[in-house]
């Protein structure tokens, strides 16, 4: 089962319930065969840009295309586009191959095909042994699993998945999330996922789009949004961070609150917005740098994270890989710190 992706394409897309706008100005690309992820916290329009594509949800104005060609007169079933949930959906009185079957039924597929096609999504998700299972008779994660090969049966060039994993539990949700990538890569479909999970996120997808209000706040890879976020907003939402406030610039940097000056990479330093800096790109240092208090200590088994409050009053987060036996650091402790200098991001707002 190979299929070649579709693109995608939400041009100024305007979703509105009254006078609540769900969605704003949405527009974004998805190449065929690529692996788009909506990331952002609950009610931001992650489900009603899915919709939207799917057909569930009348948009108010824009545009949706799929390889160029408008959607918008285009009935839901003939969209060709296969959908996950998180609460799975399965029908409780068919048993597995039943409800994998149910597109290839809605669609008039012959009886032997049916089986044949089924049969063969089943083995896909490593299910192929539970075809006479009831739904009830199944662990939560084979009833995902049957939920996926339920969606790529009828071969859909566009996959959609809400949340899929939110009602795992974190060892399983991680496990799936690795055979979501396998599968993907195996079939060739193009797939917008949804979470509010900022690691499952970065572990999936080839681009994702940080939702906020309605409005996309920053699009790119994993790599880029966690180097390079755009605001306090994306820097808070995807990974520890640091964020400080800037109150004025001097000609060799900027002004930090509880730090002094701080050179940024930057030629221009910036007089105003913040500093952000991960917690692995600040270090102890034992000559210069800024005097600091270690307020906490957290063990992390292969890392110790630091609260520290420098001496004008900057609290800070610090991760320290471990090495050796050496022990942490004890609350109270006198340290020095310092910044990976082209590590230090500005965000404007
Ligand atoms: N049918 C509806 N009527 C009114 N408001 C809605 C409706 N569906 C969704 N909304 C609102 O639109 C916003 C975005 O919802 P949704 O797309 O489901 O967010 P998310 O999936 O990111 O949690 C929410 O504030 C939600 O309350
Ligand atoms: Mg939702």
């Amino acid at each position: 089962m190979v299929v070649n992706g579709a693109a995608i394409e939400f041009k100024k897309v305007r979703k509105t319930y009254g006078n609540f706008v769900a969605l704003e100005s949405f527009s974004m690309n998805v190449a065929a065969g690529e692996f788009m992820t909506l990331l952002g916290p609950s009610g931001s329009g992650k489900t009603t840009a899915l919709n939207s594509l799917a057909g569930f949800t009348d948009i108010t104005s824009g545009d949706i295309l799929i390889d160029g060609v408008s959607i918008a007169r285009v009935p839901t079933e003939k969209r060709n586009i296969g959908m996950v949930f998180q609460n799975y959906s399965l029908f409780p009185h068919r048993n597995v191959l039943g409800n994998v079957a149910f597109p290839l039924e809605m669609r008039g597929v012959g009886r032997a095909e049916i089986r044949k096609r089924s049969l063969k999504a089943l083995e896909i998700v490593r299910l192929g042994g539970l075809a006479e299972r009831m739904p009830h008779e199944l662990s939560g994660g084979q009833k995902q699993r049957v939920a996926f090969a339920r969606a790529i049966v009828f071969e859909p060039r566009v996959l959609l998945m809400d949340e899929p994993l939110g009602a795992l539990d974190l060892k399983l949700r991680e496990a799936m999330q690795l055979e979501i990538k396998q599968y993907q890569q195996q079939i060739g479909c193009t797939v917008i996922y949804v979470t509010h999970d900022q690691g499952e996120a970065l572990t999936l997808s080839d681009r994702l789009a940080v939702m906020d209000k309605g409005l996309i706040r920053q699009l790119g890879t994993p790599q880029d949004l966690y180097d390079r976020p755009n605001s306090r907003f994306v820097a808070e939402f995807i990974g520890l961070n640091n964020i400080i406030k800037i109150s004025g610039s001097k000609h060799d940097g900027a002004i930090v609150d509880g730090l002094g000056v701080i050179r940024f990479p930057s030629e221009i330093q910036p007089s105003q917005g913040y500093l952000s800096v991960r917690p692995e790109h600040i270090r102890r240092t034992p000559t210069g740098g800024h005097p600091a208090i270690v307020r906490q200590a957290v063990f992390l088994g292969d890392a110790v994270r630091y609260v520290v409050e420098t001496r004008n009053g900057a609290e800070l987060t610090l991760a320290e890989p471990r090495s050796g036996e050496n022990s942490s650091l004890d609350p109270g402790s006198e340290i020095a710190i310092s910044f990976e200098e082209n590590r230090l991001i500005h965000l404007p707002e």
